[in-house]
C-alpha cells in the first residue's frame, strides 16, 4: 500500500478502547466527548461496495478529560451490516451501491419502505439520546460511553429521507430540520419540522412543494426563516427502475436552475422562491438577515459545485487512485430579498474563497444564524484539487482571506470548532455582531488526520486564532475517512454545533 490517502479507505476490524499516548498540551478546558461518525468498512463479503458514502458505519469518540485522551471504536449493530455479514452481499440499498437482484427485484423496491438502517454519516443528540444518523428515516440510538447500538428511534419519520444535518436554534431551543417526500402517488416536496427542547417528538412547521424534489442534503437557518436550496439533481423514475441505486436514479438537469425556497419558520409558508444559474452542494455554512436600501435580505454562505458531478468524484475506484481527481468546492455567498420575485436576477452571488473548501464548520454556538467573520474547512494546497483533501483552512469571511494548517502525506478530516471555556462571555454579547469580534476564533479545532506514512490517525488540536498546533494525540490505527461530527462538553446540555 502506498503512503498517500488511500489508507484512508482500507477498512478496519478491530474495536478497541484505550488512552492515546499524546504529544503537546491540550487545553485543560478541554473537557468532554468528540463522537464522529463514518464508515469503517466498505466490505460486504462477495459483493463490492462503490462510493465512499456506501461503507458500514463505524463510531469514533474521543472523550477529553483531565489533559487526556480516550479512545474508542465500534461498529454500528445495523440491519444492512448483519445482513451483509451474514449473506455476503447488500440486503438493503446503500448510497450508490444495490442489492443484487434483477429488474423484479428494483420494481419492488420502487414501493419498498425497506430503507437501510445503515446510519453512517453524522451523530445527533435529542432529550438524552445519542442517535446515528443518515439519509433515511432510520435514526440509530447509541450508547455514548460502550458505544453499543441500543435500538431504532422514530425521529422525523414523515418522510422517505431526512435531513443528517438539522439545525439546533440557541435562541428558540429547538431543533429544525426537513425530510424530502418522493410522492409517489401524492406530490413531492419537503416537509420542514421541529423538535422543540423537552420533546421527543417532531412537529411539523409546514410543506414545501417541489415534484419531483432535489437532493438536497443540508438547509440555511436564519432567526425568521428556513432557506432550502434546491439543486437540479432530481430523481428519474425511469433511472430507478433500470438503474443501480438510489442516486444513480438522479439527473442532472441544468434547465431548471438551482431554486432557493425561503420559508417563515412561524407560518410555514413560503415567502419566496428564487430560481438562479445551476449549481450543486451539500453543505451550508451559516445564514442570517440583513437590511441593505431598505429591503431585507437573506444571505447564504455556503460550498458550490459548479455541478453534482462531484458525487461521481467520491466512487471508491476513483478515490483510490494515486491522484484523485476531484472538483472543487467553493465558499460562496448568495443575497436573497425577500421580495416576491422569481427573477434569479435579484439574487446577488459572490466567490468568497475560490480554492477547495468542503465539511465547513463556524463557531455555531454564537454564530449560526447571525453575521459572523470564521469558517473552518477541509480543503486542498491546488485548485483544482490533485490529492484528497490534504490542509485544514480557515477562512476570514469579512477580509476574505484564507490560513491554512498542512503537512506531507497527512489528510485531515473535518475540523470541529470547540469555543474556549475562557471565554469573555461579556466582550462576546458586546462584539456580537461579527464585525470585529476578537473573540469568534477563540477556541481549538479537532480533526481526525491520516498520517499516511506512519500509517496511523492521529486526532490533532490546533488552535483556532492561529491554526497552530496544540497537540495531537496517536490512534492504534490508521481509520478510514469520515464524514461528520460533534463535540458534546462535559456538563453542558448542547453540543457545540448541530449541523454542517
Ligand atoms: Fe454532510
Amino acid at each position: 500500500m502506498a503512503a498517500d490517502h488511500r489508507l484512508g479507505f482500507r477498512p478496519v476490524r478491530e474495536e478497541i478502547r484505550e488512552t492515546l499516548p499524546t504529544e503537546g498540551d491540550v487545553p485543560e478546558w478541554l473537557s468532554g466527548t468528540l463522537l464522529r461518525n463514518g464508515p469503517g468498512t466498505w466490505n460486504a463479503g462477495r459483493q463490492p461496495l462503490t462510493h465512499w458514502f456506501d461503507g458500514f458505519a463505524m463510531i469514533r469518540r474521543f472523550r477529553f478529560r483531565d489533559g487526556e485522551i480516550e479512545y474508542a471504536n465500534r461498529f454500528l449493530d445495523s440491519e444492512a451490516y448483519a445482513h451483509a455479514r451474514e449473506h455476503g452481499e447488500l440486503g438493503y440499498r446503500e448510497f450508490a451501491t444495490d442489492p443484487p437482484t434483477g429488474l423484479l427485484g428494483r420494481l419492488r423496491r420502487l414501493r419498498s419502505t425497506e430503507f437501510t438502517d445503515n446510519a453512517c454519516v453524522d451523530v445527533c443528540r435529542i432529550g438524552d439520546r445519542y442517535l446515528a444518523t443518515t439519509e433515511s428515516p432510520l435514526v440509530t440510538e447509541i450508547d455514548p460511553d460502550s458505544l453499543e447500538t441500543r435500538g431504532r428511534y422514530a425521529f422525523g419519520d414523515v418522510t422517505d429521507t431526512t435531513t443528517v444535518h438539522p439545525q439546533y436554534d440557541f435562541d428558540e431551543r429547538e431543533l429544525v430540520g426537513y425530510g424530502t417526500r418522493f410522492g409517489g402517488g401524492s406530490t413531492g416536496g419537503y416537509t420542514l419540522f421541529r423538535v422543540p427542547d423537552g420533546s421527543e417528538d417532531a412537529s411539523i412547521v409546514g410543506e414545501i412543494e417541489s415534484d419531483p424534489p432535489g437532493y438536497v442534503h443540508s438547509f440555511a437557518l436564519t432567526p425568521r426563516y428556513v432557506v432550502l436550496t434546491e439543486p437540479p439533481f432530481v430523481p428519474n423514475r425511469l433511472a430507478l427502475v433500470t438503474g443501480s441505486s438510489v442516486i444513480d436514479g438522479y439527473e442532472w438537469r441544468p434547465e431548471r436552475g438551482t431554486r432557493f425556497h425561503v420559508v417563515d419558520r412561524q407560518s410555514g409558508k413560503t415567502v419566496t422562491r428564487h430560481r438562479v444559474p445551476p449549481f450543486f452542494t451539500f453543505h451550508h455554512v451559516n445564514a442570517f438577515e440583513r437590511g441593505e436600501d431598505g429591503r431585507t435580505k437573506v444571505v447564504v454562505d455556503l460550498i458550490a459545485y459548479e455541478d453534482a458531478s462531484v458525487i461521481e468524484a467520491l466512487r471508491l475506484r476513483r478515490l483510490v487512485t494515486a491522484s484523485p481527481s476531484l472538483p472543487t468546492g467553493e465558499l460562496r455567498r448568495f443575497s436573497i430579498p425577500l421580495d416576491d420575485s422569481r427573477d434569479g436576477d435579484a439574487v446577488e452571488s459572490a466567490t468568497i474563497y475560490p480554492g477547495h473548501v468542503e465539511l465547513p464548520m463556524i463557531d455555531y454556538a454564537h454564530r449560526n444564524t447571525r453575521e459572523y467573520r470564521y469558517v473552518y474547512g477541509v480543503g486542498n494546497r491546488k485548485r483544482p484539487p490533485e490529492d484528497f483533501q490534504n490542509q485544514l483552512v480557515k477562512i476570514d469571511v469579512r477580509e476574505r482571506e484564507a490560513e491554512t494548517w498542512s503537512e506531507e502525506r497527512t489528510y485531515p478530516g473535518e475540523p470541529v470548532f470547540v469555543p474556549s471555556l475562557d471565554r469573555d462571555e461579556e466582550s462576546e454579547s458586546r462584539n456580537g455582531d461579527g464585525n470585529g469580534n476578537g473573540t469568534e476564533d477563540d477556541g481549538v479545532l479537532l480533526s481526525v488526520v491520516l498520517d499516511a506514512e506512519a500509517e496511523r490517525s492521529f486526532l490533532l488540536v490546533i488552535d483556532a486564532d492561529t491554526m497552530t498546533e496544540r497537540a495531537r494525540a496517536w490512534c492504534p490505527h490508521p481509520l478510514p475517512f469520515g464524514f461528520h461530527g460533534q463535540f458534546y462538553a462535559e456538563g453542558q446540555e448542547r453540543p457545540t454545533r448541530s449541523m454542517s
